[in-house]
C-alpha cells in the first residue's frame, strides 16, 4: 500500500528516536513491499526557534492531509519561561485538538526480560497488561474561561474543568470496544465524590455500559486508583478516565514497565488517522547524545501500522523485533546504566530482527 506520514520530531531527544522509528518503517516498507512517503514538520520548540509559532499552519495543513503522523517530544529548558507568551506545549495541544483526537491509548505491557528494571517488586508486576484510555480533547486541559489577573496583593489563576455528556460517550464507548478485544473489564476513573464533572462521567459511563452486557464496569476514586496503579496493577484491564487524571496516572503506570522509554501511545479520533508518540518527554538533558531509548517510538510506529494503515501483520513484526531485541538483553541506559546500549545500536538490532523474520 501507500501511505503518507508526517512526521513531526519536536525538541531534545525527538529528532533522534524519530529518526529511529523512520528507519523501522522504511524496513517494513522494503520487506512487505509498501510505499511509505515522509513528511517532516515543525511543532514546539523547534517551530517557535523557526516561525514564532508552536504549531505552525503549514504543520497542521499537513497533518490533516496524512494518513497518520509520527511525533518525538515537544518542550525543553530554552522554551520553559514561564512568562512567554508562546510555549512548546501548545503545539501538541493544538494538533491533537486541530486533529480532534478525542482518545489517547496507552497500552501498558510488562516485557518479562525487564522486570528487574521496575522499582516495584516482581510478585507486583507479574500479570501487568493494562490499556489506559485517556481522554485527550477536553477537561481542564481545554476549558474555558482560562485566566491569570491581579487580586489583592498578589493574583488570581483560574483553569476550568469541563465535560459534555458527548465527550464522555465516545471515549468511554471507545474504552468498552477495546476491552471486548482484551479481558472484558473497564475501570472508569474520577473523583465523583468531590467533582461534578466526575459525577456527569460516572452517570454517563453507567450508561454506556449497558450497550456491553459482555463488560465489566467498575468505577473507581483517582486517589485509590492511584494507588492500586502501584499495589494490585494486573487487576486492571481497561482503564477509562479524562485528561488530567490519565495524564497523571499514565505517568504513574509506566513505571511498571521499567521505564518511560518503554511505552508508546495512539492518539485516535473518529476516522482511521491518528497520531502516535511515545509518552516520554524531550527528556533534554540526554538530547543529541545518541543514548535515548527508541523503544517507546518504534512501538508507536507499530500502533500507527496497526491503528492507521491496518497492516496488523507488520505491526505484529514490529512489536516481535522489540521483543526479541529485549531478549537479546539490548538496553539502553535508562533500563540498565551498565549496558548503555546506544540509541542506533538497539535500532539496528530491531531492523536486523525484521529483516530476518
Ligand atoms: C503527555 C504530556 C503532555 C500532556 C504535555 C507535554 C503537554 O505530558 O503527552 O502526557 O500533558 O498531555
Ligand atoms: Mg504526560
Amino acid at each position: 500500500m501507500t501511505a503518507h506520514i508526517v512526521m513531526l520530531p519536536g525538541d531534545g531527544i525527538g529528532p533522534e528516536i524519530v529518526a529511529s522509528a523512520r528507519r523501522v518503517l522504511e524496513t517494513i516498507a522494503d520487506r512487505y513491499g509498501h510505499a511509505f512517503e515522509f513528511d517532516t514538520q515543525l511543532i514546539g520548540g523547534a517551530a517557535i526557534d523557526a516561525t514564532a509559532n508552536p504549531l505552525p499552519d503549514a504543520t497542521v495543513k499537513a497533518c490533516l492531509a496524512a494518513d497518520a503522523v509520527l511525533l518525538g517530544a515537544v518542550g525543553g529548558p530554552k522554551w520553559d519561561d514561564p512568562s512567554a507568551k508562546v510555549r512548546p506545549e501548545q503545539g501538541l495541544l493544538g494538533i491533537r485538538k486541530s486533529l480532534k483526537l478525542f482518545a489517547n491509548l496507552r497500552p501498558v505491557k510488562l516485557f518479562p526480560e525487564l522486570i528487574s528494571a521496575s522499582p516495584l517488586r516482581p510478585e507486583v508486576l507479574r500479570g501487568v497488561d493494562l490499556m489506559v484510555v485517556r481522554e485527550l480533547t477536553g477537561g481542564i486541559y481545554f476549558g474555558e474561561p482560562r485566566f491569570r489577573e491581579a487580586h489583592g496583593d498578589g493574583e488570581r489563576a483560574v483553569d476550568t474543568l469541563e465535560y459534555t455528556t458527548e465527550e464522555i460517550v465516545r471515549v468511554v464507548r471507545l474504552a468498552f470496544e477495546i476491552a471486548k478485544t482484551r479481558r472484558g473489564k473497564v475501570t472508569s476513573v474520577d473523583k465523583a465524590n468531590v467533582l461534578e464533572s466526575s459525577r456527569l462521567w460516572r452517570h454517563v459511563a453507567t450508561d454506556v455500559a449497558k450497550d456491553f452486557p459482555e463488560v465489566t464496569l467498575e468505577h473507581q476514586l483517582v486517589d485509590s486508583a492511584a494507588m492500586r496503579l502501584v499495589t494490585d496493577p494486573s487487576s486492571f484491564d481497561v482503564l477509562v478516565t479524562e485528561n488530567m487524571f490519565g495524564d497523571i496516572l499514565s505517568d504513574e503506570a509506566a513505571v511498571l514497565t521499567g521505564s518511560l522509554g518503554m511505552l508508546p501511545s495512539a492518539s485516535l479520533g473518529e476516522g482511521k488517522r491518528g497520531l502516535y508518540e511515545p509518552i516520554h518527554g524531550s527528556a533534554p538533558d540526554i538530547a543529541g547524545k545518541g543514548i535515548a531509548n527508541p523503544l517507546g517510538t518504534i512501538l508507536s510506529a507499530a500502533l500507527l501500522l496497526r491503528h492507521s494503515l491496518g497492516l496488523s501483520n507488520e505491526a505484529d513484526a514490529v512489536d516481535t523485533a522489540v521483543t526479541r531485541c529485549i531478549a537479546m538483553g539490548l538496553r539502553t541506559a535508562d533500563l540498565d546504566a551498565s549496558q548503555a546500549c546506544t540509541t542506533a545500536e538497539v535500532t539496528q538490532a530491531v531492523v536486523d530482527a525484521i529483516t530476518k523474520t
